[in-house]
């Protein structure tokens, strides 16, 4: 055989095997045994999402068995009185079922709502509400963790903790919830979506719960985390996207997916753009960024130096205010500090007008601590792990290793012409002790705010800035369709260059 031939088959004949290997993984999922909660047609893993804008639309999705249920809503801004409704496109087939996605449009801004979803086939209970506040109408109020992957008790207590700790010191729910990945253990297994969906539902069918992937949640080419929530679509398939909430601008994105220098730059400049325009937008006082891998952290994994001077560089231009990461299963804070990692401490950890963004991790949602002997809440500097050349100190208070999560309001203060962002941090804090659901005891952890002037343009009319759209379809498909069309171009070339040569021969 001619030694193209030979090349030409393996390459083909590899082709065939990695097709095969997507199919058997995506045949596994199928599979899955489903789960024995889910045996019934009434609707589970009821979720709150957003895909336009909060203030005046909200997404309910949830789980069914089959797809020949109902895909409705019925809502109203009593629990007695439901009575608009709103119907879904086709639910969306997932291995274990359906999952149903109904948008409800039209909504007013800062108002409560109830509903049920579901149909004739069966219907949840009444959950409620409350859609964002028009632009400059009042402050916010936001929790924010990650890593709920690990333990299913421990995932339903921290929930838990949002609903009973997020309201203490500011007197209302969350409005919103922040999760920064890590959601599920193996994202290729939609059971663990289904499982995590069903855990969380007392809290994420009354506030919307906004996600980033995780490197959990990165399974190949059959992750399955595409299709299990709703994001705007302004940025690329909820692997990034931003929003706009009160006086916040969000802005989630992607630590999982970087490598590839086209896609990276595409990336960089979609988010150097939402910046440019957060900062242009006079209703926006605050840019708050999340994301899985932090930049800055001290233990059980090493930042990600490698995004400071891409990431970094661009939250210290455009000012971001507070950055918020998972990834390492506990609560970190961190110094004010630049990308190339100058400290600012004064006024710790009350900040006024500090000159770099926080640096903060959240990433013990299910923390299982059961067998650790160490937990405890620290104050000390933290000295540098070894692939990190640029501090010999950072970090200034830890929890870990114990649930927790960052629960933060920002208010507006006209008289006074100064902004904050308050954050009040608990934690689970009998965490030597098998804690149940119905027997936990959680406290407060740290408290820390920024305090910053209004600018002038607060006062001006709203400009009515809109947002990048949306600049690529999934960069999965992307990466899948380089890799395929490099793949066959090479295939091609090497069958034309041995069809050639073998010519050569028998002429
Ligand atoms: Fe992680
Ligand atoms: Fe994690």
């Amino acid at each position: 055989m001619h030694k193209c031939e030979r090349i030409t088959r393996s390459l083909m004949l590899m082709c065939l095997v990695l097709v095969l290997f997507n199919i058997w993984c995506t045949a596994g999922n199928a599979s899955s045994i489903i789960p024995m909660q889910y045996t019934t047609e009434t609707p589970a893993g009821v979720r709150l999402s957003f895909i336009h804008d909060p203030a005046n639309s909200m997404t309910v999705s949830w789980w069914t068995a089959s797809g020949n249920t109902d895909s409705k809503v019925f809502y109203g801004t009593s629990p007695g009185n439901l009575t608009s409704n709103a119907t879904g496109t086709a639910p969306v087939m997932v291995p274990t079922g359906f999952i149903h996605n109904v948008e409800l449009a039209g909504l007013s801004p800062d108002t409560e709502y109830f509903y049920t979803c579901g149909g004739a086939s069966g219907n949840s209970s009444i959950f409620n509400f409350t859609t964002a506040p028009s632009p400059r109408a009042r402050g916010m109020h936001f929790a924010a963790y990650g890593d709920t992957r690990s333990n299913q008790v421990r995932r339903r207590i921290t929930a838990d903790m949002i609903l009973q700790n997020a309201s203490i010191d500011y007197g209302t729910d969350a409005e919103l919830v922040l999760h920064a990945g890590d959601i599920v253990s193996r994202g290729t297994e939609q059971d663990q979506f289904d499982e995590f969906s069903s855990d969380v539902q007392p809290l994420a069918a009354h506030v919307p719960m906004m996600y980033i992937a995780g490197n959990h949640e990165i399974g190949g080419l059959n992750s399955l985390y595409p299709q299990q929530f709703l994001e705007p679509a302004n940025g690329n398939d909820g692997w990034y996207y931003s929003f706009n909430w009160g006086p916040v601008h969000f802005v989630g994105l992607d630590t999982e997916t970087h490598g590839i220098p086209l896609l990276d730059a595409m990336d960089l400049s979609w988010m150097r753009e939402d910046f440019r325009r957060a900062r242009l937008d006079n209703t926006v006082l605050w840019i708050v960024v999340w994301f899985h891998q932090p930049l800055f952290v001290s233990f059980s994994h090493d930042s990600r130096v490698d995004l400071r001077e891409s990431w970094g560089a661009l939250f210290d231009e455009f000012k971001v205010d507070l950055v918020l990461g998972g990834h390492c299963h506990a609560y970190q804070r961190n110094y004010p500090v630049s990308h190339d990692g100058t400290i600012s401490t004064a006024g710790t950890p009350n900040y006024v007008n500090p000159p770099y963004p926080m640096h903060v991790v959240a990433g013990a949602g299910a923390v299982n601590s059961d067998s650790e002997t160490n937990a405890s809440l620290r104050d000390d500097n933290f000295i540098a792990r070894s692939n990190d050349t640029i501090f010999d100190a950072f970090g200034n208070r830890t929890f870990f290793p114990s649930n927790s999560f960052v629960n933060v309001n920002v208010t507006v203060d006209e008289l006074t012409n100064t902004t904050r962002l308050w954050a009040e941090v608990y934690g689970l804090r009998n965490f030597k002790n098998n804690p149940t659901e119905t027997n936990y005891t959680s406290g407060k952890i740290d408290a820390f705010s920024i305090t910053k002037d209004i600018p002038e343009t607060w006062y001006q009319p709203a400009n009515n800035i809109t947002y990048p759209g949306k600049t690529l379809p999934g960069v999965h498909n992307v990466i899948l369709l380089i890799a395929t069309i490099g793949i066959i171009t090479i295939v091609d070339l090497l069958v034309i260059v041995s069809w050639r040569k073998s010519k050569k021969h028998v002429a």
